[in-house]
């Protein structure tokens, strides 16, 4: 076990009170409905890759993006058929994306069991992740779904470049704020406001609205991810590999800033470090402890709660619902999940 820092979990009293099964109640019928429908859309008559689905099926996610497709929804006209497929059709690129992450970044474990490509090898991975993509855009195209097929197809372009842009990144490691914001804003931010568009569209709902509930989801992306970035610093188990964005050179936002007020003698020294290819758990634990110590993880922090501030902010132009209260409990979820 590594001993790295200090816990990074917020206040207890928000996450034993939020489960994100209380969160699910307004829509928990159709979620169930929405399982099935995920399920069966995966079939294929592949024997190798109907082994690889039935395994993928086991690990379980939290399933937040259909969530915030079904609350959207509901929040702003009214759950339909449409809002089903929009629901598998990003679930299905959320897990072709991971399947590929895993490979990109070279991770043997998710959700709390192998990844595919630790257990498959990379060939199997990439082309199940192709296979995901295929199936989520041939069943929006089956039900002539444009809308959502438009918005979901620009996620997925912006996603690949924010990963892109990350990898350029992890090469020369010259990224600043400004970069580490524009990628996480593509890779992340790009599909959970794909979500809360395409639940708003498939409610049939007005421009402003599918607007508003864009720029919610962008929100509240930006602050998911920041989250997602501050595990990698921590020592809680959360069913993926700790301490892996530093051994692929990733520099997050807690390290950018420490570097930024860190002397020119200290960077150096944490530098030659990142740079290291095969980092021991040694050289992990000193730069967590660096991290830590100039006030990294305080400021990441700090700009998670802004994001997650303002996509609280952007709800109360919504009228008050059940679902509307959910998107709100799921702003504090994601900022005090520990998973
Ligand atoms: C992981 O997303 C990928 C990121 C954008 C950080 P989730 O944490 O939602 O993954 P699952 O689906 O619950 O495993
Ligand atoms: C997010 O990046 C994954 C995608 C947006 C495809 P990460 O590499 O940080 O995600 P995890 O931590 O492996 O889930
Ligand atoms: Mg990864
Ligand atoms: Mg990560």
């Amino acid at each position: 076990m590594m001993t790295l820092t200090a816990d990074i979990s917020p206040a207890p009293s928000i996450s034993q009170r939020l489960t994100l099964n209380d969160i699910k109640s307004p829509v928990s019928a159709e979620l169930k409905e929405f399982r099935k429908y995920f399920r069966d859309s995966m079939k294929s008559r592949v024997f190798l890759l109907d082994q690889v689905i039935q395994y993928l099926l086991r690990q379980k996610g939290k399933q937040m993006r259909p969530l915030l497709v079904m609350l959207t929804a509901q929040a702003s006209g009214g759950i339909t058929e449409s809002t089903y497929r929009g629901a598998a059709l990003v679930e299905l690129l959320h897990t072709a994306t991971l399947v590929h992450d895993d490979v990109v970044d070279e991770a043997d474990r998710r959700r709390g069991m192998f990844s595919i490509n630790a257990l498959w090898k990379n060939k199997v991975a990439v082309l199940l992740g192709d296979f995901l993509l295929s199936r989520g855009l041939l069943l929006a195209l089956d039900h002539k779904d444009y809308d959502l097929l438009h918005i979901v197809s620009d996620a997925v372009k912006r996603m690949s470049e924010g990963e892109l842009l990350q990898i350029e990144k992890a090469r020369k490691l010259d990224i600043d704020e400004e970069t580490y914001f524009r990628i996480i804003s593509d890779k992340t931010a790009s599909l959970l406001s794909a979500c809360t568009s395409c639940g708003a569209r498939s409610a049939n709902a007005d421009d402003a609205v599918i607007e508003i509930m864009r720029l919610f989801g962008q929100a509240l992306g930006m602050a998911f991810q920041i989250r997602d970035d501050l595990f990698d610093f921590g020592v809680t188990d959360v069913g993926k590999p700790l301490g892996i964005d530093l051994k692929e050179k990733k520099m997050t936002l807690p390290l950018i800033h420490a570097l930024g007020v860190a002397d020119p003698k200290e960077r150096k020294r944490i530098m030659a470090i990142v740079r290291k290819n095969g980092k021991s758990k040694e050289d992990i634990r000193l730069v967590s402890r660096f991290v830590e110590d100039r006030g990294g993880i305080d400021y990441a922090t700090q700009k998670m709660t802004e994001f997650a501030d303002s996509a609280r902010q952007i709800l109360t132009s919504l009228p008050e619902s059940a679902s509307r209260q959910s998107l709100w409990d799921l702003v504090t979820f994601t900022i005090s999940r520990r998973k």
